[in-house]
């Protein structure tokens, strides 16, 4: 078994258990709803189960309650989210809550808690901050358990979304099968660099499956990029569609476009339709350069949609959809700069560092104090950022403004490109972490653990 990169601490960073417990106490008890809300009690089995990524293969997968994804967790933004863990696997694993503002004793690293080891419960409590798609998956050995499918969506509402036809969480994700249809293990040189990019194409556990539409309507699709290494360029046929919605929620007006780039990690939501009746339309990623040696020189297929008879629609796609005011105004000083690079060594093949270290112990920030950070690619590859626990905002790629405001989790860092990012760390003191989402990246040591401070 392959260790977490969490687990790589640099002596006098990790907490005592002692703290730990007492932080974890203190989250647990503070997790209140909301007047009018209520408690969504979930139970999650880590588990081996058979699965059929691929119609007539049975493949043993690593499941949340016996499918892959996991259950679409559904909730209301003032809920809380009670998550009993078991794990009946024959590894230890935890449970990140992938973009979740929530207290760092529950963020589900290595950092923050003790993995939950065979036979063991653990109990994720929080209050949902935010209305938007997030999803859930392990922090432990994930270039093993998410790839064999410990992941799934999770979806918090609000009372003041925009009103659709229907709403669809599709959740994609790639897999490499060995002859024998189980999954291939983790490789070396190639993989390193690149990811794990496999050749059957998921969407919602199903290799590239159809799904129906109804002529004449609107729906929310709510994606989810669950790959280890894939970047999609999504297409929906080449129609045009809006974009409404990032990582964070909702962006400020709906933003046409007949792509999107979704980074492993990013969700996009989106609104797509009309359609018409008996049509055949494609979900698809376009080819895209990421500085992979694998080149993709075809558009690849995630599932399609079957435009069934017409039905009505009350769907409404307002101009505005909120307010997302800038963290930064006019100039500004960075003051971090978070440089992802890389060496060649035996252990990987690749090692990916930031700031020439790999598992890079990073500087605390303050409670209150903006952060604005430059996060600079010296290596041919695209990245993808995630911050754990917080939103920010992109300022710059390139030194260009992004297309629209937006509040992100996770950020494409250009090969040899540069990102400028604000965030404000807000009171949820304690032990928090950013790395590549390339899972390979961050097991090789993209990754920086740090403190918020009071
Ligand atoms: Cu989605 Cu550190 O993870
Ligand atoms: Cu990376």
């Amino acid at each position: 078994m392959s260790s977490s990169p969490d687990h790589h601490y640099h002596a006098g960073t990790v907490p005592s258990e002692a703290e730990r417990s007492r932080a974890y106490a203190e989250a647990y008890a503070a997790a209140q709803p909301d007047a009018g809300h209520r408690v969504v009690a979930v139970d999650l089995e880590a588990s081996e189960a058979d699965w059929n990524f691929v119609p007539g293969i049975t493949t043993r997968a690593w499941s949340f309650n016996g499918t892959v994804p996991g259950p679409t967790i559904e909730a209301t933004v003032g809920d809380v989210v009670e998550v009993r863990l078991t794990n009946k696997l024959r590894e230890p694993t935890v449970i990140h809550w992938h973009g979740l503002r929530i207290p760092a004793a529950m963020d589900g690293t290595g950092m923050v808690q003790r993995p939950v080891g065979p036979g063991e419960t653990f109990t994720y409590r929080f209050r949902l901050p935010d209305a938007g798609t997030f999803w859930y998956h392990s922090h432990f050995n994930e270039t093993v358990q998410l790839e064999r499918g410990l992941y799934g969506a999770l979806v918090v509402r609000s009372a003041d979304d925009p009103v659709f036809d229907a709403d669809r969480t599709l959740v994609l994700d790639d897999v490499e099968l060995e002859d024998d249809g189980q999954v291939k293990p983790p490789g070396w040189w190639i993989e390193s660099h690149d990811g794990r990019e496999g050749s059957i194409r998921l969407l919602n556990g199903m290799q590239e499956p159809q799904i129906t539409m109804a002529a004449g309507q609107i729906e929310r699709w709510r994606i989810v990029n669950a790959s280890s290494a894939r970047y999609v360029l999504l297409s929906i046929g080449g129609r045009a569609f809006n974009i409404i919605g990032t990582d964070g929620g909702l962006i400020g007006s709906p933003v046409s476009t007949q792509q999107m780039l979704l980074a492993p990690a990013d969700r996009g939501d989106i609104a797509v339709g009309p359609f018409t009746e008996g049509e055949t339309v494609r979900i698809e990623s376009l080819p895209l350069d990421r500085g992979s040696f694998k080149r993709h020189k075809k558009p690849e297929l995630f599932g399609t949609v079957h435009v069934s008879a017409a039905a009505p629609s009350v769907a409404q796609l307002p101009e505005r959809l909120r307010e997302i005011k800038p963290l930064v105004t006019g100039s500004v000083t960075p003051n971090r700069e978070v440089r992802l690079g890389f060496s060649l060594g035996l252990k990987h093949g690749v090692e990916f560092n930031i700031n020439r270290e790999q598992h890079h112990h990073a500087d605390p920030v303050r409670v209150g104090e903006l952060q604005v950070w430059d996060i600079s690619n010296r290596s041919p590859v695209h990245h993808p950022f995630h911050l754990h626990g917080f939103f920010f905002q992109v300022l710059e790629v390139n030194g260009e403004p992004p297309a629209f405001l937006s509040w992100e989790d996770t950020a494409n860092v250009p090969a040899f490109g540069r990102i400028r990012i604000a965030w404000m760390p807000d009171d949820r003191p304690g032990e928090w972490m950013y790395h590549c989402h390339i899972l390979e990246h961050h097991a090789a040591g993209m990754m920086a653990h740090f403190d918020v401070i009071p």
